[in-house]
């Protein structure tokens, strides 16, 4: 399966920018060294002769970026909803984080983690890992081998969490996060990377953020985190950061917000007019998490708003605060909760469509990966085979329907055949 050039035959949908699906019946997908040559109707001539694998009267889609998701979180989703974000981690997350100490039970929880998400249509991910040096690298092995491509976080804390999960001093937690940088230098994956990752604000002093600053620019690390998710969470950052004009810039003053390296930043459902425009200064990527903000009474994010003002929006699982794993149900709860939010609370954002939040779940959080997420010529060949034949249908439907569909009704069993940057991993 290494052909350095080979063609995909089937009904292929994208999106080249919000809003617009680019669409086109039983065509040819071609695939040359790793990228996407060109999107055809007919085969060129020059192509006659290269092998053409037949997934006629399948979807032919671009993989799916999740661009927030909790790796230890996956063993307790779906229990213990009923709860607010700062209850809700010290209740669930934080005991259960601190169960990857052991590297049995973290072996455990990673090989089913993992291979769920490889089963799934997701091609890209931002992972959280926990503060857990050496289960963060068994997690990065699983995840090398299951061939997707990731960006995988150590996470950082060292104050306002329990003893037994905290690092314990600015100190250890940025020795500790040297330490495991080097050993992922050591193990030379092809397609998993490190990500800086402090928690949040609260988690991580002041002298903390100085410290993975100095990281950042000794090894060129992206950076993932949190943002304004929650409202007690803000008014907290707030208390311990009175110095921030707003929550962003308590990462901006560390040199953390974008400015220097790609950064994503989980959630923004209560960013203010400066926070929205400081993230569009810094090109930070926004990890729209729908579900996860329902499930612990976080809010809606102004998602339209984002779009509007040309910031860069992907989709995040959130895993546990999200359910599930399935970015196509995140797709589908991003037009939902965004439905909610123009009739109860705002109608001056019009909902959010179909080929809105598909965009968002390819090609909007894709290109934190690079040319990720679209069939352009030159992006990475990341594709995936749906086959919609099992929600049977007596009409006939074209293949934007199916999608629409698929969105509200796909998981796993759907997804046939899955390519990551040209290699098929499914
Ligand atoms: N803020 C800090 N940590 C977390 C986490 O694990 N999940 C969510 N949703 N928000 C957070
Ligand atoms: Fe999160």
């Amino acid at each position: 399966m290494n052909e350095s050039i080979f063609i995909l035959q089937g009904d292929i949908i994208y999106t080249k920018e919000a809003g617009k699906f680019e669409i086109c019946e039983n065509g040819y997908l071609v695939c040359e060294q790793g990228k996407v040559k060109g999107v055809y109707r007919t085969l060129p001539f020059t192509l006659g002769g290269i092998p053409v694998r037949d997934y006629k009267g399948k979807l032919l889609i671009p993989g799916l970026a999740d661009l927030h998701i909790h790796a230890p979180q996956y063993s307790f989703r779906g229990l213990g909803m009923d709860m607010e974000l700062l209850e809700w981690l010290n209740v669930n997350t934080f005991p259960e984080e601190a169960k990857y100490r052991e590297l049995d039970y973290a072996r455990k929880a990673y090989e089913i983690f993992t291979e769920n998400l490889k089963k799934s249509a997701t091609t890209r991910a931002c992972i959280f890992a926990t503060v857990h040096r050496e289960a963060t690298l068994l997690l990065m092995d699983l995840l090398e081998e299951a061939g997707l491509g990731t960006m995988v976080g150590k996470v950082n804390m060292d104050r306002n969490c329990p003893d037994y999960l905290s690092e314990g001093s600015a100190k250890n937690s940025a020795a500790e996060t040297v330490e495991w940088i080097q050993d992922v230098e050591h193990k030379k994956y092809k397609y998993t990377r490190p990500i800086l990752t402090p928690r949040f604000i609260p988690s991580c002093t002041d002298e903390l953020m100085e410290n993975l600053k100095k990281i950042q620019l000794r090894y060129s690390l992206p950076v993932q985190s949190h943002l304004s998710e929650n409202i007690s969470e803000i008014a907290w950052v707030k208390e311990l950061c009175p110095q921030a004009e707003f929550y962003g810039d308590a990462y901006d003053r560390f040199g953390l917000f974008g400015a220097d390296a790609p950064t994503v930043m989980a959630h923004c459902v209560h960013s203010d007019e400066r926070e929205i425009e400081r993230m569009k200064e810094n090109k930070v990527f926004i990890a729209h998490c729908p579900e996860s903000n329902m499930n612990v009474s976080s809010g809606i994010a102004p998602v339209r708003r984002f779009l509007e003002e040309g910031l860069h929006v992907g989709i995040g699982s959130d895993v546990a605060g999200g359910t599930t794993e399935n970015l196509f149900t995140a797709m589908a709860h991003a037009v939902q909760a965004s439905k909610l939010r123009w009739r109860i609370q705002d109608e001056s954002l019009k909902p959010l469509r179909a080929e809105e939040v598909f965009y968002m779940a390819t090609k909007g959080g894709g290109e934190f990966f690079g040319k990720v997420g679209s069939f352009e010529p030159g992006y990475e060949f990341d594709v995936v085979v749906l086959n919609d034949s099992r929600l049977k249908h007596p009409q006939y439907l074209d293949i934007q329907k199916r999608l629409e569909r698929m969105i509200y009704f796909a998981d796993d069993r759907e997804v046939e055949a899955k390519y990551v940057g040209g290699r098929k991993v499914l």
